[in-house]
C-alpha cells in the first residue's frame, strides 16, 4: 500500500476537478445525519471532506459518522475548489476506515482534558507526548527541526568536513564532573559523554576537518527553559585553526541555518507567529564580537550582581542578550571559568582563547568553543592545575605527544537553536521526547 497524493498538493490546486484518494487521520467531524464535514489531516496539511448519505449509502456513511477523531481513513472523491476556509474540498464518493478509534478510549488530548488535568496542561501534554506529536504545533516544530539538522549537514559537507562518530560511553568528563551521568559498566564506572570533542581531537590529525551531530548527556539537576539531560549536539573540530577562524565557522553555520529555515520553513515559522524579518537579520548581518570583560562591565552597569571570573549563567545571558539584534560572540573568558582543554591566551594567560555565541531576544548561549591547548607541556599543566586525574585522558594527551598542531572547534546545541529560531518558550517544545531530571517517559 503506498500513498501518492499529499494534502498540500491538493490545497495547491494540483488536482482540481480530479478524482483522488486521500489517506490520513480524522482531525474534526461535524454535520448532520445526512451530510458530514470531515477534516482529514496528513503530514502536509488538512482538507475538508464532504460526505453525503445519499452518495455513500447508509453503511459507510454511518461508519464514517461514528468514527472518532484520529481514526485513520482512506477517502476517495473529487477535488473541488471553493471559496471557503481551506480553498479546496473533497466530495467523497467512497472510502474505508483503516484504524478505528475505540469509543471507550477516545483521543485523550482535548481542550477540556487539558483544562481539567490535575498536574496542569504542560504535564498532561508531556504525559501524552506520543500523541501530542500529531498536533499541528508539534508537527510544525519537528519540520523546522529537520531543516536545522539538514542545514548543519549541508554546511559542513559543502566544505569537505568528514562526518565522524565518537563513543557515547566514556571514562572521563569533558565539561566538568558535576553534570556527569554515571553508568554501571561491568563492575567499573563509565559515564555518558557530555561532548564528542576529546575523541574528535584524537581524529583531528587524521581527518583535519570533522563534524558530527549526536546526542550529548548532562545530569542537569535544575530544570530550566534551555537545559535537557539528553540534547543534540552539533560539533566540529578543525586542524591549523585559531579561535577567530573557528568563530567564523560558527557564524557562517548559524547564518546558513537561518537562511535555510527561511527558505524551507517560512510557512511553518509564520504559523508560529515568528517575525520572518528577524530571521532574515540573523541570516544576513554579521555577528559582533565582544570580550568577556566588556560583557561584565555592561552587566555591572545595569546594576547586576556579577563578579569577574564567573561563567555567565542563563539569568545573566538573558539580560545581556535582550537588546541584541543578532547573535553576539563573547570571547576571552577567564581561565578559571573554563575546562582544561581551553588554550590560555599567550598575550595574557589570565584568559583563554574561547568563545560562546549568544542568541538574541534573551535566548543566550547556543555555541561554546575555542582554540585547544595543543602542546604536551601546556595540556599537562592545565590538567594538573584543575586537579583532574591524568589517567582517563592519556589518549588525549597522546594527541599532543605525536605531532600536536594548533586546532580548535565548537559545539552547538541544536535544540537550543531550534528553540530560538522558532521563538519557543521552552526547549522541550522542539524535541520529540524531552528528557529532564524528572522525566524519562513516555
Ligand atoms: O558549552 P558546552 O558545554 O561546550 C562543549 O561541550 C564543548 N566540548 C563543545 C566543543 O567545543 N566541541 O556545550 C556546547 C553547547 C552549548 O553552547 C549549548 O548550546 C549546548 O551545547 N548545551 C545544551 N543544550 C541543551 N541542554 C543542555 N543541558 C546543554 N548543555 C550544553
Ligand atoms: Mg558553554
Amino acid at each position: 500500500m503506498s500513498k501518492d497524493i499529499w494534502i498540500s498538493d491538493i490545497l495547491a490546486g494540483k488536482y482540481d476537478g480530479s478524482e483522488v484518494e486521500v489517506k490520513g487521520w480524522i482531525y474534526r467531524s461535524r454535520g448532520s445525519n445526512k451530510i458530514r464535514f470531515i477534516v482529514v489531516r496528513d503530514s502536509t496539511g488538512n482538507i475538508q471532506c464532504v460526505a453525503k448519505r445519499d452518495v455513500l449509502g447508509d453503511v459507510f456513511f454511518d461508519e464514517l459518522k461514528s468514527s472518532l477523531i484520529e481514526s485513520s481513513v482512506i477517502l476517495k472523491g473529487i477535488v473541488q475548489s471553493t471559496d471557503r476556509e481551506h480553498g479546496h474540498e473533497l466530495q467523497v464518493l467512497s472510502g474505508e476506515i483503516i484504524g478505528p478509534v475505540n469509543p471507550e478510549r477516545p483521543f485523550p488530548i482535548t481542550e477540556s482534558a487539558m483544562a481539567e488535568a490535575d498536574g496542569g496542561e504542560t504535564e498532561f501534554l508531556l504525559d501524552n507526548r506520543h500523541l501530542y506529536l500529531r498536533t499541528s504545533r508539534m508537527t510544525t516544530m519537528l519540520k523546522i527541526r529537520s531543516s536545522v539538522f539538514g542545514a548543519v549537514h549541508s554546511y559542513f559537507r559543502d566544505r569537505d568536513f568528514i562526518e565522524y562518530q565518537a563513543p557515547n560511553f566514556v571514562a572521563g568528563a569533558v565539561e566538568g564532573g558535576s553534570t556527569l551521568f554515571e553508568v554501571p559498566y561491568f563492575g567499573r564506572k563509565a559515564y555518558l559523554t557530555q561532548s564528542w570533542q576529546l575523541y574528535a581531537e584524537a581524529a583531528m590529525p587524521a581527518l583535519e576537518r570533522l563534524y558530527t551531530i549526536a546526542p550529548s548527556f548532562r545530569a542537569e539537576k535544575s530544570r530550566t527553559r534551555r537545559h535537557l539531560t539528553e540534547f543534540w549536539h552539533a560539533e566540529m573540530e578543525i586542524a591549523w585553526a585559531s579561535n577567530n577562524e573557528v568563530m567564523k565557522h560558527g557564524e557562517r553555520l548559524v547564518r546558513h541555518i537561518s537562511s535555510t529555515v527561511l527558505e524551507e520553513r517560512s510557512d511553518e515559522l509564520s504559523s508560529l507567529g515568528r517575525d520572518l524579518d528577524l530571521i532574515s537579520q540573523y541570516a544576513d548581518n554579521p555577528y559582533p564580537i565582544i570580550r568577556y570583560d566588556e560583557a561584565i562591565e555592561t552587566l555591572q552597569g545595569k546594576g547586576i550582581d556579577v563578579e569577574w571570573g564567573q561563567d555567565l549563567d542563563y539569568s545573566k545571558e538573558k539580560i545581556l542578550t535582550a537588546d541584541f539584534e543578532v547573535p553576539h560572540f563573547l570571547t576571552h573568558y577567564p581561565r578559571i571559568a573554563k575546562p582544561f582543554y581551553h588554550r590560555p591566551d599567550p598575550e595574557d594567560p589570565k584568559y583563554v582563547l574561547c568563545h560562546d555565541l549568544l542568541a538574541p531576544e534573551g535566548y543566550g548561549e547556543i555555541i561554546g568553543g575555542g582554540e585547544r591547548t595543543w602542546s604536551e607541556a601546556e595540556i599537562l599543566e592545565r590538567i594538573d592545575e584543575e586537579g583532574t586525574p591524568r589517567e582517563p585522558y592519556e589518549f588525549y594527551i597522546d594527541t599532543r605527544r605525536y605531532g600536536g598542531v594548533p586546532h580548535g572547534g565548537f559545539g552547538m546545541g541544536v535544540d537550543r537553536v531550534c528553540t530560538w529560531l522558532s521563538g519557543a518558550e521552552h526547549i522541550r517544545e522542539v524535541i520529540p521526547f524531552p528528557r529532564d531530571s524528572r522525566r524519562v517517559t513516555p
